[in-house]
């Protein structure tokens, strides 16, 4: 219970010498082994509270508590550590190593683990094993968007955190990616948070995060979700 918990979280941006509110007063709770999905419009304030729960922006005020840990704590070297061996981050933008193959690219992050999964195999799972010796700007962008994801779930992270992971995907590979995630989240008790702006994720979602203009306005636990065979995306 209460895997990540989130205690009165603020985050301020300055912007030409104004300071600008961009989450207020954050506090939610996730339990370990969630299916978290995070809606909200463009602004809202979904990357950076994904970028704050990776470590890899720091709060402006309050605490993020991730099993046990105060990361809001952390010195730069302790959130190294922390996003190295806790966190999968999928980019909204991919950010895949442009001179590295598909394959080295998501091989490089199986390194980083001791408890790794192997490569090919997260390829084929994600149908880009044909890909595997190109270099990303040989991909189209769903391609790229699948290798990154490859790339996050590889070393077996413990929470997975995805910026519109199927953003750039027709609806079939969409469903495909999230029935990867949804399997790792269900079989290793990874704790996956998804940021989409497409609700029909939100179906099979055990936690629903609703943000607008930087506040949580609705944090729902669903008993009822459908299967993610059933879905429509
Ligand atoms: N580094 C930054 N410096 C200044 N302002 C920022 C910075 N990062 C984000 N913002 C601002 O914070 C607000 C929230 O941005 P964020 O990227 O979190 O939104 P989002 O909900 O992910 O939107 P989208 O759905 O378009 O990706 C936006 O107004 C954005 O311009
Ligand atoms: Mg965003």
């Amino acid at each position: 219970m209460n895997y990540i918990k989130l205690d009165s979280v603020y985050k301020n941006y300055q912007v030409d010498k104004q300071e600008l509110e961009i989450l207020k007063d954050i506090n939610c709770s996730i339990n370990q082994g969630e299916f978290v999905v995070i809606l909200g419009p463009s602004g809202s304030g979904k990357s950076t509270l994904l970028n704050l729960l990776g470590g890899m922006d720091t709060v402006t005020k309050g605490k993020i508590n991730i099993n046990g840990q105060i990361i809001t704590n952390f010195k730069r070297k302790q959130l190294s550590m922390y996003r190295k061996e806790k966190i999968g981050f999928v980019f909204q933008f991919y950010n895949l190593i442009s001179t590295l193959t598909v394959f080295e690219n998501v091989n490089l992050s199986e390194r980083m683990s001791k408890y790794s999964e192997k490569t090919d195999v997260i390829l084929s799972e994600l149908d880009v094993s044909h890909r595997r010796n190109n270099f990303p700007f040989e991909l189209s962008g769903g391609e790229q968007q699948r290798v990154s994801i490859a790339r996050a779930i590889c070393k077996n992270p413990d929470i997975i955190l995805c910026d519109e992971p199927t953003g750039a995907l027709d609806s079939k590979t969409g469903k495909t990616v999230i029935s990867v995630l949804y399997n790792i989240c269900k079989q290793r008790k990874s704790t996956v948070i998804i940021v989409t702006h497409n609700a029909s994720i939100a179906k099979i979602a055990d936690r629903v995060i609703e943000l607008r203009d930087g506040r949580i306005i609705n944090n729902r636990v669903q008993e009822k979700t459908i299967s993610v065979e059933d879905v429509e995306l």
